[in-house]
């Protein structure tokens, strides 16, 4: 097998394998934000990405697809039904998950899962190992591959690894829950630099390391986009820094500014009723994204008139995610109950207060929702970034437009200029919905859109990728 330089390693290749109605399998952008993210980077570099095709039982031999990129090699982790359902489905999205939100939905700790998350971890660690050239640099990424630095160290001591968290590091007092937290801890300690999103999270980690490992640690503050942290164990030292992710917001801004998509905006409001406001959610359908929240601050407002049913519609586009998970499939009912009342007491013949598509769409329609959208509702109850605020503000061609923005967000430390919110509190995220309504042609609107415009240009993607891979290969220590 022919070795590369620059291995990515996620739980998830770019593409997944979805079979159509035809019977015939072919490949589909997998969702979420880490593949939107780092898809452009790789593309730009080239190397190889490692990860599961998302069914089960699947190995291709390694593969090119035009959308990821010519130079981008997809290697595929097969996992079976049984390993998919103890580590993705167990561990990775009923464990860690909602321990790393904020114990929103309650984890369950299960033994059985763990060895099989172990033992897909090691897995992974091989697969990344045959493909990483001699001192090769190998980026490991999230919540599902935390122990792999470790294992991949033991076996290839000559690369440079690094780890980043895409979703938020817990407070240490929940973290402590885990049953596995030492193991999970010096998992991380394999990696030469661990990034996360905030600086709160990677202090987290330090102080965990020192109390769970015995790690001696610098006091350094570690702010934002700062000098990273230092944590030594058996001889080595880890750098743990913030790494605030981000868009590709020229590309975003070249589809927002793009002809076409002004005019299939200008459709979309005509083909909702020429409302005088559109209000849009765009989430994976999750329970950390707070979308029963907005939906009932928003019936709140139709309810009180300070938004008017005739003039007002609401646009939630919720693209399927983890369906076998309990916790989701509540998450959808209890979304499709709420949408189903507001269009019950709200809508008129024809005109209904809420369109919700459950499925994903492909970026040529997302761009035009977002310039159709008055104001973009963002209300995680915790989310580590939050791609889709930055998108809609990236996209966005001129300084109209509002977002509204949960504190819980890692984007709200950044676009502090968004009408933020607490979603735990709905008469507060009411009145931020009208506020930003309200905020639309005014001076103040356009002020808080054109300072976080700027912010994401000057942080895009791309610098991301560049901080975190020079930081990397930055002097040893
Ligand atoms: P997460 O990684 O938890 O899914 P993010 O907001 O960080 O959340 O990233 C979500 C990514 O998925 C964004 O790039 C967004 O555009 C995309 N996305 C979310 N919902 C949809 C949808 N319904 N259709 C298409 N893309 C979507
Ligand atoms: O960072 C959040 C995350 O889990 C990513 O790993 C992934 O891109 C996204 O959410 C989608 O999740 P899944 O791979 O479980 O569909």
């Amino acid at each position: 097998m022919s070795t590369v330089d620059l291995v990515v390693v996620a739980n998830r290749l770019p593409v997944d394998l979805v079979t159509g109605d035809d019977g015939v399998g072919r490949w589909q952008a997998a969702p979420g934000g880490l593949v939107t993210a780092l898809a452009p980077a790789l593309r730009d570099r080239g190397g190889a990405w490692v990860g599961w095709p998302g069914v089960p039982d699947a190995a291709p031999e390694p593969f090119t697809d035009p959308e990821v990129g010519d130079d981008v090699v997809l290697h595929s982790v097969a996992l079976d039904a049984e390993e998919i359902a103890a580590h993705y489905e167990g561990v990775a999205n009923a464990t860690l998950w909602p321990l790393y939100h904020d114990l929103i939905a309650a984890p369950v700790y299960d033994r059985d899962w763990w060895e099989t998350h172990r033992r897909v971890n090691a897995r992974f660690a091989h697969a990344a190992a045959e493909v990483a050239a001699p001192g090769a640099t190998v980026w490991v990424q999230d919540y599902q591959l935390q122990l792999v630095p470790r294992m991949l160290r033991e076996r290839r001591p000559d690369l440079r690894i690094g780890f980043f968290l895409h979703i938020p590091f817990p407070p240490v007092e929940l973290f402590q829950q885990l049953p596995w937290r030492t193991e999970v801890v010096q998992g991380l300690l394999g990696a030469d630099l661990v990034g996360f999103h905030t600086p709160g999270g990677a202090r987290n980690f330090r102080w965990l390391a020192r109390r769970l490992c015995g790690a001696d640690v610098d006091d350094s503050p570690i702010g934002l986009r700062e000098a990273p942290g230092e944590v030594r164990l058996d001889g080595r030292t880890t750098r743990v820094g913030a790494f605030p992710i981000s868009v590709d917001s020229w590309a975003l801004a070249e589809r927002g500014a793009d002809a076409t998509t002004a005019e299939r905006a200008a459709e979309v409001r005509a083909g909702l009723g020429d409302p005088g406001t559109v209000l849009l959610g765009v989430d994976r359908l999750d329970y950390t994204k707070g979308i029963q929240a907005r939906l009932e601050a928003y019936g709140d407002l139709l309810a009180d008139g300070r938004l008017d049913p005739a003039s007002t519609v609401l646009v939630q586009v919720a693209t399927p995610s983890r369906e076998r998970v309990d916790a989701y499939r509540r998450t959808r009912e209890e979304v499709e109950r709420i949408v189903g009342r507001l269009n019950g007491d709200h809508a008129d013949l024809g005109r209904p207060v809420v369109h919700y598509l459950h499925r994903p769409l492909p970026p040529e329609e997302l761009a035009p929702l977002y310039l159709a959208a008055d104001v973009m509702l963002v209300t995680p109850l915790r989310d580590g970034m939050n791609l889709v605020a930055k998108e809609y503000v990236a996209t966005r061609p001129d300084d109209s437009g509002a977002l509204v923005l949960s504190e819980f967000t890692g984007a709200a430390e950044e676009l502090t200029e968004a009408w933020t919110v607490n979603p735990h509190d709905v008469d507060g995220v009411s009145a931020a919905i009208a506020d930003a309504a309200a905020s639309g042609g005014t001076d103040d609107g356009r002020a808080r859109m054109a300072a976080m415009r700027t912010q994401v240009r000057e942080h895009d993607v791309a610098r991301w990728v560049e901080a975190f891979l020079d930081a990397l290969a930055g002097p040893d220590v």
